[in-house]
Formats: C-alpha cells, structure tokens, sequence
C-alpha cells in the first residue's frame, strides 16, 4: 500500500544571491597585488584604505579612481593598455588560484541551500567570474551567473541583481544577498532586497546583518532568514 505524506511547513520561496570576491573567494588581495603595482609603476602608493574604495566596483571605475587618487591624467588609449595589463597580472594570480581559496563557511552554506532546494545565484561585477569560479570548483553550483558581462551599469546600481533575482524567478523582496562591498550593499538595498555584509561595520552600516567574515554565515542565521516574514 503506497502512502503518501504532505509536508506541512510550506516551501521557502527565498534564493541568495551571493558577490564573489571578497565573499566566495579571497580575490581582493590579487585585485589590490595588481592595482598596487599598476600605481607604483606610475610612481605614487596605493593603500590597503584606499582600496576599499575599488571594492565592488567595475575595472573601468576602479582605474579612474586610482588615477584620481594619483593625480595622474592619461590618454583613453593609455588607459587602455593600463586595464589590459592590470586585467593580466590578475588572471596570472587567478591561473594558481585553487579550492583552498574558498573563504571558509561558503561550500558547507552552499551544501546546506542545495539539500534544501535553496536556489542561489552569483551577482558580480568581475568579467573574470566564470573562469574563477571553475578554478575553485564551484561554477556548476550556481542556477545562474551575472556577472560584469551581463550588465550595463555597475553596482551600487541594481542591474546585477535585478537580472540575477529574475533569472531565478525571485521577487526582489525574497532575495537575500551577500556583499563584501559598500556598492553592492547600496545595490542590493536599492533592489529591494535584504543583504548582509562581510566585513567592516563602520564601512558597511547600510546592510541588513553585518558579519565579520564568511564564518559568521552559519546554518542558525540562515535558517532565521529563511524563516523571516517580510
Ligand atoms: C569586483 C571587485 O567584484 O569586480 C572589484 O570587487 C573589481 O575590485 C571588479 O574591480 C571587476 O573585476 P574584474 O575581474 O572584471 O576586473
Ligand atoms: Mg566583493
């Protein structure tokens, strides 16, 4: 005799949305190896401080915020060659880059979301995303990857992910998203959506939850906002 038996907690309707570097990955350092070297080339420093101003911010953007911060004025064919050889210094960094580089909590959260039918996305403005997360191992998990080949405007503008909330067939209000970033977070508080923020709390005041590092993204804060009513 075949029984059935119905479930009586009914299925969350909640996705992440998660930022990559700073957040899946520890990548920000080779953003900053290959920035720093860009500004000591062109003769002036570049700190960690100031670069928590590139942090979520498109590659075009971050150069022209480095030259601000340099005082340095240059043709638009320079800056050219400057994001084209930035862009290669960091891809050589990411061709060594392997699993050990995924910020610790992330893969025990993502097998969590999988066994529970939680449905994620990646929300980024690296153009370099697919390939890094190959890299690490993760690019299958993911139902979908926006990235900065899919978006017209940079974070803190939604684009990335209202795109990433529709390609997963979320309203915006039950996407939660996670962001290393002041622009993500200003994005994602934009799209509507709650969002959490790894890092510094006097950076990131503007997210929902702000958490020192990945470790904090345990299964007990996930299940309250799973469980949060809107
Ligand atoms: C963001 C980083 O995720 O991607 C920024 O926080 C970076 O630092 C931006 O500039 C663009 O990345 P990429 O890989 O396209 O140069
Ligand atoms: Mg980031």
């Amino acid at each position: 005799m075949i029984k059935y038996y119905q479930t009586t907690k009914k299925m969350s309707k909640k996705v992440f949305i998660f930022d990559l570097d700073g957040v899946i990955v520890d990548t920000a350092k080779y953003h900053y190896l290959a920035w720093k070297n860009l500004a000591n080339g062109l003769g002036f420093e570049f700190t960690e401080a100031q670069n928590e101003r590139l942090k979520g911010v498109s590659r075009v953007r971050s150069l022209e915020i480095l030259l601000n911060i340099g005082q340095v004025n240059l043709s638009d064919k320079e800056k050219e060659k400057l994001l084209t050889d930035k862009n290669k210094e960091y891809l050589e960094y990411v061709h060594n880059m392997t699993a050990d580089e995924i910020l610790p909590g992330i893969e025990n959260l993502l097998k969590y979301l999988e066994t529970k039918n939680i449905k994620f996305a990646l929300g980024s403005a690296s153009k370099n995303a697919s390939l890094i997360l190959k890299k690490v191992g993760l690019f299958k998990k993911f139902t979908a990857i926006v990235d900065g080949n899919d978006v017209s405007k940079a974070k803190p503008n939604p684009e990335v992910f209202n795109i990433a909330a529709t390609k997963l067939s979320a309203n915006s209000e039950n996407c939660i998203v996670v962001e290393d970033a002041l622009a993500g977070i200003q994005a994602a508080k934009k799209a509507g959506m709650t969002c959490i923020g790894i890092g510094d709390k006097e950076v990131l005041f503007e997210a929902d939850y702000i958490l020192k590092s990945t470790k904090e993204l345990t299964i007990d804060l996930v299940e309250k906002l799973i469980d949060e009513k809107n």
